[in-house]
């Protein structure tokens, strides 16, 4: 916009000339023409390097309308009508005035008021005679008169009136008072930016003027990558349980098998978790192979386990009367994406069972994980078909309820999340289950954020695990804590194509308020 610059350079010139010989300047009466936002300009560049000061001063101006404009050039139509009647003895008929005056709505409006003045009145033959035959004031004229000289009018009801008859209309109207401030000079001086090796040697640094420094101005944006906010929250979260001694789960696999995912979770094959409208099947290829130990230094026997896993569903196992339906390997086999991390928990523990402490049973354990899992929802404004699931689990001996809540309490007090609230709850793989749910002062009300529970004997019975050995697990979702936290309201801002670069960019660092 060089055009543009150019101007505002040009403004300012005229400006520091205007006020050489005098003491102020109004921009009104030296700049009618410019809009005021140029003249601004102009100003603030001049102002910003102390070469002048200015004020502002906001009224309303008074403007003659087009039909004003005709009256002040011809006359109010009360008066037009008048003059043309005096020329007529006989007094003219409406029409024949309208054709004499051009305009039936001036003859329409003007005819009332000379009415009302009794300058003219109607006869019986229909015609409009003139009653007076000297000079009449015309009052309208000359207060449209003074507005256009003025801009204003004395009387704020005359203005009312005018602007009623749409003769003139009120406009606000910007102008500045500019002063002289103390580096007030005639040319704009070059501002030096940098004390160059040159100006010290030539001594010019003694004359010249620095440019001051702009502490208003931001900076330039960097263009540094940035993490979204959904793991700038799973680092807070990360760092919560390493710092109460958690072990991370390798979560790295969004296909399991029915297995992991469910059968080894004593979740029936006929339970509708497990319905395709719930569960996203892979299709090629359908199935995989029966657990099997993934390194060698993977103990575990997934033989047994496998055969256990059957059997405690089939026909009840560890005191459990079981489900009693022929359970099917195949169902067990077929592929799936995830639907919660608890698979992989459920890995961790059946690796557990082999492990060996210094009594030479399965040491306790503390696992946690953060990562995708994916349910076929019907996606709005808070769902999507994937989320990221927390998850911890704690095994250990001679574990209580009791205890666990307030762990749970610890836990996500840590999170700035307090006033806990459990709610008994069903799981298939957990009893007893329970639901958690937290005051929200925002919303004013209870929001669920969890679910928890113990695992049950069917499920860490079949692995091995040592009887007396209690497994307490919980998972909540990582989306959210961080839409709460970023006040997001659809989740389709979070995730997805639909989400906006620069909410990434400049989202701050999240601190979860820590009591
Ligand atoms: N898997 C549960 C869920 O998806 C969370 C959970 C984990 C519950 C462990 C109990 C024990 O909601």
């Amino acid at each position: 916009m060089a055009n543009q610059s150019g101007t505002t350079a040009d403004l300012s010139a005229q400006i520091l000339h205007a006020l050489s010989h005098k003491d102020s300047i109004k921009s009104s009466s030296e700049f009618p023409t410019l809009p005021s936002t140029t003249v601004k300009s102009a100003l603030d560049t001049l102002a910003s390097r102390s070469m002048i000061k200015y004020e502002t001063d906001t009224k309303e101006d008074v403007i003659l309308e087009e039909e004003g404009e005709g009256i002040l050039k011809d006359g109010s139509h009360e008066v037009r009508i008048l003059h043309a009647l005096q020329k007529e003895m006989e007094g003219l008929s409406l029409s024949e005035l309208e054709d004499v005056i051009g305009d039936k709505k001036a003859v329409q409006l003007g005819s009332g008021k000379g009415f009302k003045n009794k300058w003219f009145s109607k006869e019986k033959s229909g015609k409009l005679v003139a009653k007076t035959t000297g000079d009449v004031e015309d009052v309208t004229r000359d207060q449209l008169r003074i507005v256009q000289q003025k801009h204003t009018y004395p009387d704020s009801k005359v203005v009312a009136e005018l602007k009623k008859r749409k003769l003139v209309k009120t406009q606000k109207v910007i102008s500045y008072t500019v002063y002289k401030d103390k580096e007030y000079a005639l040319e704009i001086a070059k501002l030096q930016t940098d004390l160059t090796e040159e100006m010290l040697e030539s001594g010019t640094w003694k004359t010249a003027t620095f440019k001051k420094y702009n502490f208003n101005s931001l900076g330039s944006d960097q263009n540094a990558g940035a993490l979204h906010p959904l793991n700038k929250v799973r680092h807070e979260f990360r760092q919560i349980f390493f710092e109460m001694g958690f072990e991370e789960m390798p979560t790295n696999k969004y296909v399991e098998t029915g297995f992991w995912n469910f059968d080894a979770l004593f979740v029936p094959q006929q339970h509708p978790a497990r319905d395709l409208q719930d569960t996203f099947y892979i299709s090629d290829p359908k199935v995989a192979d029966r657990p099997y130990a993934e390194s060698e230094e993977d103990s575990a026997d997934y033989e047994a386990y496998w055969n256990n896993v059957k059997e405690v569903h089939q026909e009840g196992k560890y005191g459990s009367i079981g489900y009693r339906y022929p359970w099917a390997a195949n169902e067990s086999l077929r592929l799936v994406l995830r639907t919660h991390t608890t698979a992989i928990s459920t890995a961790m523990l059946h690796k557990l069972a082999s492990k060996k402490g210094p009594d030479g049973r399965p040491p306790p354990a503390k696992y946690f994980s953060i990562d995708r899992v994916f349910r076929n929802e019907t996606v709005d404004a808070t769902h999507l078909a994937e989320f990221h699931q927390v998850e911890g689990v704690i095994a250990d001996y001679g574990l209580s309820l009791g205890g666990l809540m307030e762990f749970m309490r610890i836990f996500f007090t840590k999170m700035g999340i307090e006033d806990l609230r459990f709610k008994p709850a069903y799981n298939p793989y957990t009893e007893p289950s329970m639901e958690i749910f937290s005051f929200h002062k925002g919303l004013n009300k209870l929001v669920e954020i969890g679910n928890s529970g113990m695992f049950r004997p069917e499920m860490l019975e079949a692995m091995g695990l040592p009887k007396d050995m209690v497994v307490f697990g919980w998972g909540l979702s990582l989306e959210r804590p961080t839409m709460i936290k970023y006040k997001v309201n659809n989740i389709r801002e979070l995730l997805g194509h639909k989400v906006d670069l620069s909410f990434i960019e400049k989202n701050p660092a999240v601190r979860l308020e820590k009591a």
